[in-house]
């Protein structure tokens, strides 16, 4: 197939691409050139900026299907739109979990509530990234109808993350002894390979599937403090987790939630995808490619997480009660 992916060298869109290129489709990525310019050397690349609304260099072209991984508000998607047409054959465009309004319940599908689509700014924040994405949803289907195709990922793991959360826990539980776990060790939590992302949307082109598609992992339920010990067995390493109240919490833990409130991010129901060939890497397997590729890059700041002196701090309060 021919496939288009607008973005296609970050995270996310660079495993769809790797996996694009593997099945042996060809590739035409459009994005500024700024961000892994040299990742795919022979993949044909066209430059453009969808904040300038700078589309000309897909005035020419035809594609099976365009992935659009770079959309955040609507005017991305109908600018795309406007320029692609009938150029191309399907349109898959990543949303998130976070279309979804909160209090679904538990194991909610792909037919669940949508927040209210934001159609009056772009500026992208905690309470605008997930109705912005309903917005692109609408925009996108409206115009493709039954050749649009949405995926929800729900939180995204592997090597060359950029978001962090998963790689907080890899790299601390490599490094050993006491670990603050905060809040509820039984929380539940959802983490997907974005390679077993990239196979999923790439399945979804070559089967010609519309439709809605929430995408999460891993295949058995999880919770945090499996996470943590699945994290500690992928490095070898020895861990002694401290659990923390949660009145004691001093800073933001990655993947932990507070209230019931992970029964929105991480107890979807993600069963039509994996009846369309979501694939379930096993979580300890996704934890050392993560470890590997983290120690490889030299382990920079994450920019996420608490700071060891909070950690100390709060294991001190822990073991002073
Ligand atoms: N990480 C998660 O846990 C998670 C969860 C749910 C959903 N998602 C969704 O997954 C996607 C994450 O994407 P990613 O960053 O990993 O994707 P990516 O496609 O690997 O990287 C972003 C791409 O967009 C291009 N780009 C950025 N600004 C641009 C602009 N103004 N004009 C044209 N191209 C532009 C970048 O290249 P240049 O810089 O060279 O332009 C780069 O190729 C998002 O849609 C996000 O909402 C992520």
């Amino acid at each position: 197939m021919r496939i288009l992916v607008l973005g296609g060298t970050s995270f996310v869109g660079r495993a769809i691409v790797d996996d694009a290129l593997r099945e042996g489709h060809e590739v035409t990525l459009f994005n500024r050139g700024r961000t892994g310019r040299d990742l795919f050397p022979r993949t044909k690349l066209l430059l453009g900026d969808r904040e300038e609304g700078d589309y000309s260099a897909l005035d020419e072209g035809a594609w099976d299907a365009v992935v659009d991984v770079s959309g955040f508000v609507p005017r991305h998607v109908r600018q795309a739109s406007d320029t692609l047409g009938d150029r191309v054959g399907r349109y898959l465009f990543i949303s998130s979990n976070a279309a979804y309004a909160p209090g679904a319940g538990l194991w909610a599908d792909e037919s669940a509530p949508l927040r209210a689509p934001e159609w009056t700014t772009e500026a992208i924040g905690r309470d605008t990234y997930g109705p912005l994405k309903v917005a692109c949803e609408q925009e996108l289907t409206s115009r493709y109808g039954r050749r649009a195709t949405i995926v929800r990922p729900g939180m995204l793991a592997g090597p060359h993350d950029n978001v962090n959360q998963f790689t907080y826990w890899v790299r601390r539980a490599a490094q050993g002894g006491k670990v603050v776990l905060p809040g509820d060790p039984g929380q539940p939590v959802q983490l997907l390979d974005a390679r077993d992302l990239a196979r999923l949307v790439v399945r979804l082109l070559e089967d010609d599937r519309e439709g809605e598609f929430n995408a999460m992992g891993p295949a058995e339920p999880l919770t945090l403090l499996e996470m943590l010990r699945t994290c500690a067995r992928a490095a070898g390493s020895e861990i002694e987790p401290v659990l923390v109240p949660p009145e004691a919490i001093m800073a933001a833990f990655p993947l932990v939630r507070p209230d019931r409130v992970w029964e929105q991010s991480f107890q979807r129901d993600f069963g039509r995808a994996r009846a369309a060939g979501l694939p379930s890497t096993p979580l300890i397997t996704t934890a050392a490619d993560v470890l590997a590729w983290d120690r490889e890059r030299g382990e920079p700041p994450l920019g996420v997480g608490p700071s060891a002196e909070i950690e100390r701090t709060l294991l001190s309060y822990v073991q002073g009660r």
